[in-house]
């Protein structure tokens, strides 16, 4: 890290960790989001100290935050978060949101790559992405990497609408998600993970 990833429209990106000085770029992508696309996460990324709060959990060692730049812009943000409560330490949560004129050119994919490379350097064993039932471009995304066990809790949270929701929880081993990547990618050397 940092990397150079070529997009499947041939726009070049970059892909590094996310630094406390990223701050302002980060409360940039975050509130250029589409309100549809930001309805269902769990947290209102448009409130700076919320996400300031959040970031400050990176501290512990427990968050991961991967972001995508063209140019000096964000352009997608993506987490890795460990568990720090014993009987979930082999397990990891997956996030990630990408900008609207960046989605469908592959970057979800690229993205969830590097994340299952810090898994790997984190011994993860598995990992777990949590949506609301409408997140349908999250759910194909999901199927597509190769999670299938899926999970639903009827009614279980509520959406920056204050509406209540089914949450769909998709788990899936990292061993097996790596094969499945590799269709994609082709053969990845995964002890090379930068
Ligand atoms: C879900 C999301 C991250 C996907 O990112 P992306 O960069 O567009 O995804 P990719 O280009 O890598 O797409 C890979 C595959 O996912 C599926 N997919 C992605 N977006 C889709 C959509 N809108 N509708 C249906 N399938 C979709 C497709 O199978 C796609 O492959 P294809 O384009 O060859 O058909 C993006 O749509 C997003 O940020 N959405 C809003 C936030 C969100 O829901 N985040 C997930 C919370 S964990």
């Amino acid at each position: 890290m940092p990397k150079t990833e070529t997009l499947s429209d041939g726009t070049q990106i970059v892909i590094r960790e996310l630094l406390p000085q990223d701050i302002d770029s980060l409360m940039k992508f975050f509130c250029g989001l589409p309100f549809e696309d930001r309805r269902y996460l769990r947290i209102d990324v448009t409130n700076r100290k919320t996400v300031e709060q959040r970031l400050k959990l990176m501290e512990f060692g427990y968050h991961h935050r991967l972001i995508a730049l063209h140019g000096d812009e964000i352009i997608a943000e993506s987490a890795l978060e460990l568990s720090f409560e014993e009987w979930r330490r082999h397990q990891a949560e997956l996030r990630l949101i990408v900008a609207r004129p960046f989605q469908r050119k592959g970057l979800g994919m690229i993205m969830m790559r590097e994340l299952y490379c810090l898994s790997l350097r984190k011994n993860v064993e598995t990992v777990v992405v949590w949506l609301m039932k409408p997140q349908e471009a999250a759910y194909n995304h999901a199927c597509k990497m190769g999670f299938h066990d899926r999970t639903v809790l009827p009614s279980y949270v509520r959406d920056q609408d204050g509406k209540m929701q089914d949450l769909v929880i998709m788990k899936g081993q990292i061993k097996d998600l790596l094969k499945e990547i590799e269709k994609f990618f082709g053969e990845i050397n995964w002890q090379d993970c930068p």
